[in-house]
């Protein structure tokens, strides 16, 4: 029997994830379905995508971004809290190093397609302050352009058609496209608020083949306790499935509480890898450098998918990597207290307008409970239409997201103070009305 083959037909498979054919323009269907078809200036030739195009799931974020950017244009005082990038600037020593290795001509020829092995010490080194744990950078460490492709590389270096895979509900949607790209089905773990927001680990499934997890948690805020990771590794261990643990958010954590890297916990390094990132931390989200950290089988998987798919970021992005992950530990003490204030400010003007909102532990979001009856496309729509403000609905983080909403702190603290107060103005008029 194929390891899925019984979880056919339930419902915690993700079948009723929309596709991105429900994305594609109507000139692009309209090609699908006409091979004559053709505008003005365009070529007459069919040009069809593939399976592989058509069986990916919509990119919600894209299209959170097009509505509010289409507001904007229209000369809407539009407050973006929809998404988590980073409004602050890179630390200027990080910036430095940039410009003095762009002027360096090394960097401008092709580098090793696995990139500099100065970085993968930095990250080695970065680990063992940071968690306690050593990691050989031969052997343990990729440098990914960014944590968001390598989240989608695993999923194309382990997983076959018909191969399952888990991931949180709600959880960060990039973990769907690369299980989609793999043709490998989704079961979702379901992360319960009555569990503090962990995955229910009834629902694990043991013929699966991978398991996403990610704590600081995006998008309900949440960290994960070390025995809770001891208690998946000993899951993952007993039915041979590689953890991913996705840990962009493991520098942002609030009220003195510390993340806990999968690699720290025994056993964690021969299930798993962990993704970090420098896009958070250090205010780099556009700059792509990410890193995949852990079992050395799995980081030599990925590095030969990425042999033949890059090569490598470029050197002088790698070099500001080594002096970002040297920043000192202000730097971020400092970025914990930013992101903590605006947390705070955030609750507080909520709860004005009349809306209770939980305080998150960590990540850059607050994971708020609808204060309306409505769905919460429905809520984020009328915010977004009546008061400019873009939200993302729970929903699009999966089905369990229902009933919640996301709310970014990446904006200062007169824009969320703002944000709520328009929020809490729409809340009153249709409470009158
Ligand atoms: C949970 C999570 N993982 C990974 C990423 C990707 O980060 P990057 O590709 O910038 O390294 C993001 C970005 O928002 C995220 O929220």
């Amino acid at each position: 029997m194929a390891k899925n083959s019984h979880f056919e037909g339930s419902a915690r498979l993700f079948r009723a994830l929309p596709s991105s054919h429900d994305d594609l323009s109507e000139r692009e269907t309209a090609a699908f379905a006409s091979p004559n078809h053709s505008k003005k200036g365009e070529s007459s030739v069919s040009i069809n995508p593939s399976e592989r195009l058509l069986n990916l799931p919509p990119q919600f974020f894209a299209d959170l971004v097009g509505r509010a950017e289409k507001l904007r244009q229209a000369g809407h005082p539009v407050i973006n809290l929809g998404q988590g990038n980073p409004d602050q600037s890179t630390p200027t020593a990080i910036v430095d190093a940039l410009k003095n290795a762009a002027d360096n001509p090394l960097y401008h020829r092709y580098i090793p397609f696995n990139g500099l092995f100065e970085l993968k010490r930095a990250v080695a080194d970065w680990y063992l302050v940071r968690y306690g744990v050593v990691i050989d950078p031969d052997r343990e460490v990729s440098i990914l352009i960014g944590s968001k492709i390598g989240l989608q590389e695993i999923s194309l270096a382990l997983l076959n058609p018909g191969d399952t895979a888990m991931v949180p509900d709600p959880g960060y949607p990039d973990y769907w496209s690369g299980i989609r790209l793999a043709g490998a089905e989704m079961m979702s773990l379901p992360l319960r608020p009555d569990l503090d927001f962990l995955p229910d680990l009834g629902a694990w499934v043991p013929s699966a083949k991978l398991a996403f997890l990610n704590y600081p948690n995006n998008p309900t805020g949440r960290l994960a306790s070390p025995q809770f990771l001891d208690e998946v590794i000993r899951l993952a261990s007993k039915d041979h499935v590689v953890l991913a643990h996705d840990l962009a958010y493991g520098d942002i954590t609030f009220d003195g509480r510390q993340s806990v890297s999968l690699l720290s916990r025994p056993g964690g390094k021969d299930v798993g890898v962990e993704f970090t990132t420098v896009s958070k931390s250090y205010n780099m989200a556009g700059w792509r450098l990410g890193f995949a950290v852990g079992n050395p089988t799995l980081i030599r998987y990925l590095d030969l998918l990425q042999d033949h798919l890059h090569c490598s970021q470029f050197g002088a992005i790698q070099m500001a990597g080594i002096a970002a992950l040297g920043q000192p530990p202000e730097a971020l003490a400092q970025l914990r207290t930013l992101y903590q204030h605006r947390r705070d400010l955030l609750i507080a003007s909520a709860a004005e307008a009349g809306w209770e909102i939980p305080p998150s532990e960590g990540s850059v979001f607050v994971w708020c409970p609808i204060p309306t009856s409505e769905s919460a496309v429905k809520f984020c729509d009328r915010v977004l239409r009546d008061a400019d403000v873009v939200l993302a609905p729970g929903t699009g983080f999966g089905e369990a997201g229902e009933g919640y909403v996301r709310i970014s702190l990446t904006a200062s603290s007169d824009q969320l103070v703002e944000a709520m107060r328009r929020i809490g103005q729409l809340m009153s008029s249709s409470t009158r009305g």
